[in-house]
């Protein structure tokens, strides 16, 4: 479970998370919903710990995330795979050497017949094919491919949870589809607890069993697909309308 309680965070002048409560319970997979600088990587780099809150607290399974050791942080995630907005890939490495730093276990990561069995299961979960994309470096890859090799590495080491920030933006609309599809499905193959972080609606409407909406550095609602629909919140319904009227003007 993941527990974000009162977080507060500036970066000078600027007050970017102003309170967030956030919550994710086991198996859920949840969408953190929100305009474009509102803070949503902010909040998920507190969850691994990159960035320290101001204030409040940052809960994951039971443990004070900000206040860890650095070694009990380490501990902590290997739990959580995390894919980077941009992918975060190595240019210089091939896709076998992206995804095999994503097994955090030191014994199994140096264990080359496990590693080349693991990569090539984890290519083949996000619907790549191991022999062809293998020694393929990034550069050589579409950009729907570059964020399914960066899902590859974020389960290579099979986490508990997995945070995915933007894993749709910089798609186009069918290849953003084939990615929705594809979180949806590992959260059922793999039963992990999923936080999306997106600003696609419609994306988000498809994949999350619940949506979470950060507006003006608060989480102002939580809730299924159903409550935000009926919401009547002024800044919800102005969100859903914004983005629905998008997506058609886009169609
Ligand atoms: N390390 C940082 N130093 C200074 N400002 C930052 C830093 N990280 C994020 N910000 C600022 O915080 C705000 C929220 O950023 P971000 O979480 O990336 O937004 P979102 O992911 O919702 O688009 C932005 O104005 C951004 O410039
Ligand atoms: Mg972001």
């Amino acid at each position: 479970m993941i527990e974000l309680r009162g977080v507060k965070k500036r970066f000078g002048s600027q007050v970017v998370l102003d309170g967030v409560d956030f919550d994710v319970r086991e198996g859920e997979t949840v969408a953190l919903l929100g305009p474009s600088g509102t803070g949503k990587s902010v909040l998920l780099k507190t969850v691994i710990g990159l960035i320290r809150p101001d204030a409040g607290q940052v809960i994951v399974d039971g443990k004070d995330v900000p206040h860890l050791k650095r070694a009990e942080l380490s501990e902590l995630r290997k739990t959580i795979g995390y894919v980077f907005q941009n992918g975060a890939l190595f240019d210089s490495l091939d896709v076998y050497e992206n995804v095999r730093l994503g097994i955090v276990d030191e014994s199994k990561f140096k264990d080359e017949k496990y590693a080349r069995e693991r990569v090539a299961q984890c290519i083949k979960l996000v619907n790549l094919q191991p022999d062809a994309v293998m020694s393929q470096f990034p550069a050589q890859l579409s950009g729907g491919m570059r964020k399914r090799v960066g899902i590859a590495r974020a389960i290579a080491g099979e986490p508990k949870y997995l945070l995915y920030d933007e894993p749709t933006s910089g798609l186009d609309p069918v290849n953003a589809d084939i990615i929705d599809a594809l979180v949806q499905r590992l959260d059922q193959e793999l039963g992990v607890t999923s936080v999306m972080v997106t600003h696609d609606v419609r994306g988000a409407f498809r994949v999350a069993n619940r949506l979470a909406l950060l507006s003006e550095g608060k989480v102002v609602m939580q809730g299924t697909p159903q409550e935000f629909l009926a919401s009547e919140h002024p800044k919800v319904k102005a969100f859903l309308e914004r983005d629905f009227d998008n997506t058609q003007f886009a169609a």
